[in-house]
This record gives structure tokens, C-alpha cells and sequence, in this order.
């Protein structure tokens, strides 16, 4: 595989949807095909399983059957769209990725971890991120923001203490694989945190920012 494949995590409100467009552009005005894409979603039986996961009547979701919900959104998503992308020597970014998993099912809902890296390895047929950017934000600013714009889900309904979980998660993952992970503090304005992506991508992948 030739591409470069580049994956966006964090917390509710952390500011990825914004930030991800932006270093689009960027990448494109460099000479890059450019894919960006999200999860649960990006594929049309994608876009359906995240109706089912979003939805704030499906209370009585069993915790497997979300997992599992979650990686057949992505296997769908690794074979439709990422892997022919990079295949072609294109650039994917990623709103939510693998570590997504590890984060909120892992850390915050204490499923083994073991067990999802196998899950994982399966789901995505092996396909994983080259670099993975971690828009850091304290977790009552993040599910703030997000109530304000109105975008409340089935899913940010979880305690306050879940996302800490998540948050600490995030940091432990950061933490074992540094090469790959960059974090990042999302609570700078939004041209600040798009400076700071771009710098460190100059410098983890200057062939992609060509300088
Ligand atoms: P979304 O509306 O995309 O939120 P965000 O803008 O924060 O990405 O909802 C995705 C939610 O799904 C978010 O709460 C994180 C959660 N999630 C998991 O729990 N596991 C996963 O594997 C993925 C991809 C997402």
C-alpha cells in the first residue's frame, strides 16, 4: 500500500470535524488526492449502522452488539473506501479510527483489551494508521461544546466519568506508541490548532507538506 493514512481522535466537541477539512485543502494545494472520511459511517451500509448506534431509543443496546456494530461499519468502510484509496497512492483522513475502539469500549466500558485488538485486527483486515492525531480537550469543555450545538446523541449521553475514562485512555494509547500518536490541545482556537497539525505532520511526514 502507497498511500499515507491519517487518523483524527478525541473527545466529544474536540473540534475534528473542522479541523479535518482544513488539512484537506492543505494537503490538496500540495500536490495530494485527498479522501477524508468518518466513523461510524462513510459508506452508505456505513451510514446505516450509525442510524442504529446513534439512536437515543436503542437504550437497551447490549455493549457487545455495539462493538460489533461499530467494526462491521468499519470492515465496510476499510474495504469500500480506505484500502482502494491508499492503494492508489492517495491520502485518507480519518474522523475516528481503531482507537476509537480501544478508547470508549476499552477504557471506558472496560471490555478486555486483548479481546479488541483481535476484534480489531479482524475488522480492519489489517489496515492501520500511519499517524493518529489526538485533539486533547478536558472533558466537560468538550461535552459543553457539543450541547451547544445542538448535535446531542445516544452516545455523548454516557456519565460524565465514562468520558474521563475515555480522556485517560486516549493518553495511555498515546503513550505506549509515541511514533505514531500526536497530541494536540484542542482547546486553542481553532488556526491555532490547525498550525500545530500541520507542523507536526512537517515533521513526522515532510514529504506530504513538501517542505
Ligand atoms: P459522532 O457523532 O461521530 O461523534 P464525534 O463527533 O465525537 O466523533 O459519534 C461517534 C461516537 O461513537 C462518539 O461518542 C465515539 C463513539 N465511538 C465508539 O464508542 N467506538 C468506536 O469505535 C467509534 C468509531 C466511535
Amino acid at each position: 500500500m502507497s498511500g499515507v493514512f491519517i487518523t483524527f481522535e478525541g473527545p466529544e466537541g474536540s473540534g475534528k470535524t473542522t479541523q479535518i477539512p482544513l488539512l484537506a485543502d492543505f494537503l490538496r494545494s500540495r500536490g495530494h488526492e485527498v479522501l477524508t472520511t468518518r466513523e461510524p459511517g462513510g459508506t452508505p451500509i456505513g451510514d446505516q449502522i450509525r442510524a442504529i448506534l446513534s439512536d437515543l431509543g436503542n437504550t437497551a443496546m447490549h455493549p457487545r452488539a455495539e462493538i460489533l456494530l461499530f467494526l462491521a461499519s468499519r470492515a465496510q468502510l476499510v474495504e469500500q473506501v480506505i484500502r482502494p484509496h491508499l492503494a492508489g497512492g492517495g491520502v485518507v483522513l480519518c474522523d475516528r479510527y481503531a482507537d476509537s475502539t480501544l478508547a470508549y469500549q476499552g477504557y471506558g466500558h472496560g471490555v478486555d483489551l486483548g479481546v479488541l485488538q483481535n476484534l480489531l485486527l479482524f475488522a480492519t483486515g489489517g489496515v492501520f494508521p500511519h499517524l493518529t492525531f489526538l485533539l486533547d480537550l478536558d472533558v466537560e469543555a468538550g461535552l459543553k461544546r457539543r450541547a451547544q450545538g445542538g448535535d446531542w446523541n445516544r452516545l455523548d449521553a454516557y456519565a460524565l466519568e465514562f468520558h474521563r475514562r475515555v480522556r485517560r485512555g486516549y493518553h495511555q494509547l498515546a503513550k505506549k506508541e509515541p511514533e505514531r500518536w500526536v497530541v494536540i490541545d484542542a482547546s486553542q482556537p481553532p488556526e491555532r490548532v490547525q498550525a500545530a497539525i500541520r507542523q507536526s505532520l512537517a515533521e513526522r511526514l515532510p514529504f506530504l507538506t513538501g517542505g
